[in-house]
């Protein structure tokens, strides 16, 4: 099976010693780190914003994933590239074709890696025109919101179509998917062909973070 990169979501992380937190996942062998940032519009819960992300993702040095469940995305980017982010993901659910031109714009400009993500209901096949533009999709696995819940298993037909369209189309983006994640349902994921596996509750609530992010490195190998 091929390698596959893993981000924990610090939304699973003891926010009163956060910095401390995400540099016990680095150490552990994360190699990128997930932000969820979360509007309370979007989706049903609020999070975090920017000034949050600015204060650790430079310190901690890890490849600054940043994923927007917010429903006006454009107006606050420019404060997440600021902030560090190296990708930053908006959903397809929040843009129409005009303001994706425009976010691909903004990311180009700042070199910063361009994704996109859908929710459990959206068509997977709504992402086919974006394809050739994109670095990352994004798979919900779980209703965006919340780190704790259990993965929908519509998301392994979406990484099987996203896989062999990719191969067809000789497309380079990856797949990554977010939702859910542990040892059960990461081998699932990684035999579709995804790419990188966000995984919250698993790794912070694990009693050992190295054993349990090298389960999800490991598993099939
Ligand atoms: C959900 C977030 C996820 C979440 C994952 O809206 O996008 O990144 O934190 O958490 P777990 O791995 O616990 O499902
Ligand atoms: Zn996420």
């Amino acid at each position: 099976m091929k390698k596959v990169l893993v981000s924990p979501s610090i939304l699973s992380s003891d926010f009163s010693s956060l910095y401390e937190d995400v540099l016990s996942v680095k150490m552990a062998g994360a190699d990128w780190i997930h932000y969820d940032v979360m509007d309370g519009h979007f989706v049903n819960n609020i999070s975090f914003g920017a000034p949050i992300i600015k204060s650790i993702a430079k310190r901690v040095g890890l490849f600054c994933d940043v994923h927007l469940m917010i429903e006006e995305p454009l107006k606050y980017i420019n404060d997440f590239i600021d902030a560090g982010a190296s990708l930053v993901t908006v959903h397809l659910e929040t843009i129409d074709d005009k303001k994706f031109e425009e976010f691909l714009n903004i990311c180009h400009k700042n070199n910063v890696k361009v994704g996109l993500s859908i929710k459990p209901n959206t068509d997977v096949k709504k992402l086919d025109k974006y394809l050739k533009n994109i670095d990352v999709v994004l798979i919900m696995s779980v209703e965006p919101g919340f780190g704790g819940q259990e993965f929908l298993t519509n998301s392994l037909v979406k990484i099987e179509y996203l896989d062999k369209l990719r191969n067809k189309e000789n497309l380079d983006f990856l797949i990554e998917v977010d939702g859910g994640i542990n040892d059960k349902t990461a081998p699932l994921c990684r035999e579709k062909g995804v790419d990188v596996l966000v995984s919250g509750s698993y790794i912070f609530k694990a009693k050992n973070r190295e054993e349990a992010i090298n389960k999800l490195k490991e598993v099939g190998e």
